[in-house]
């Protein structure tokens, strides 16, 4: 994988932290470019700037601190809204306009926006040529395959993103309708990879070093999106990194550390959200800290009955302390 570029910006490696409702916020992202990322995209804002005076809008229009570059994703499905949104956000500090048409969420597509739009390509085309215009910076694309398995049109999707100037493409290797079930496919990412000269980015079900590899070779995209396999594991992504690097495998991080990166991460929710939303989000990303380890179900039942942030942080604390008791060797490698 060679240097990629998004517009000005060089990025340390082509690996991105895919945007994740409810799950990229801003403390996680900086941890997943603290622990190897080359980008990563902010939660989707929805274009509707109506709606933006909710906490959870504010909370996701919050910029600054946030890594460099900014990538911050909107959607919706009208071009004026969007071209209004992009240019809103980018006075807020976006250095980069990531638009939504991936995302199958039905709250999206209730509103025709996400991948539901894949199925009006001139509506496309107006979209991504206003909010082009609209802004001065890099404007990325985030589709599927296609609409459904009949009408697989990511590839001239991909033609008009290229055409209105889009700086980058990254690809589901699904369709709208797949939702997530089945695997994702890289066949269709590599065509849309020969027929484009833009740098395009894989996704789908990348969740290993070896995996991230194969789909590099399969498709010959210029990068990588990684989503899922990211929450609880932040540090994937030096983990592929180094893979891609050096073709060895580093070692599974020991539990002290895994305890560090999760205390820390609960501090950064607990201080970005406020105790009483902080301590509701920190359960589901304890949960997939957690979750390869023994014992980790009866400790989230628990848990999830906690709630205040000094109390999240103690039983933690006291979950690693029994683990480390309990291990008889070094207490390395068990976060897999
Ligand atoms: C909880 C969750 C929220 C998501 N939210 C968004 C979103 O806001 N915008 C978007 O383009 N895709 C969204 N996606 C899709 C991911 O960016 C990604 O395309 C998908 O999860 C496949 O990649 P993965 O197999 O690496 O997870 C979301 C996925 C999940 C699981």
């Amino acid at each position: 994988m060679s240097a990629v570029r998004i517009g000005p910006y060089t990025l340390r490696n082509g690996l991105i932290l895919a945007p994740m409702a409810g799950v990229t916020d801003q403390p996680f992202r900086q941890l997943c470019k603290r622990l190897g990322a080359g980008l990563v995209v902010s939660e989707m804002v929805t274009s509707d700037m109506s709606l933006w005076n909710t906490r959870k809008s504010r909370l996701r229009m919050i910029h600054e601190g946030d890594p460099e570059p900014r990538s911050v994703q909107i959607a919706g499905g009208d071009a004026q809204m969007l071209a209004d949104a992009a240019r809103a956000n980018v006075e807020l500090g976006a250095q980069i306009i990531d638009i939504n048409m991936g995302c199958p969420a039905k709250k999206v597509c209730n509103k025709a926006a996400g991948s539901a739009l894949l199925k009006d390509e001139d509506l496309v085309t107006e979209i991504l040529h206003a909010v082009v215009a609209a802004v001065d910076v890099p404007v990325t694309l985030k589709i599927r395959t296609g609409w459904d398995r009949a009408n697989k049109n990511g590839l001239t999707v991909a033609k008009i993103a290229e055409q209105a100037g889009i700086t980058a493409l990254a690809v589901h290797g699904r369709t709208r309708a797949d939702l997530y079930t089945g695997e994702a496919e890289y066949d269709t990412i590599a065509a849309i990879k020969r027929a484009v000269s833009i740098p395009v980015f894989a996704n789908g079900d990348i969740d290993s070093p070896e995996k991230a590899r194969y789909v590099l070779d399969a498709t010959g995209v210029d990068g990588l999106l990684i989503g899922r396999a990211a929450q609880g594991r932040p540090w994937i992504f030096r983990e592929i990194e180094h893979f891609l690097l050096t073709g060895e495998k580093l070692p599974a991080p020991e539990l002290i550390e895994v305890e560090r990166i999760l205390l820390e991460h609960l501090a950064a929710l607990h201080a970005f959200y406020g105790d009483v939303m902080g301590v509701r989000i920190a359960r589901k990303h304890v949960g997939w800290y957690l979750a390869t380890l023994p014992g980790a179900r009866e400790f989230r039942a628990h848990f999830n009955r906690l709630d205040g942030p000094q109390i999240q942080c103690a039983y933690v604390r006291e979950f690693f302390a029994e683990r480390d008791k309990s291990l008889t060797g070094d207490g390395k490698g068990v976060a897999a």
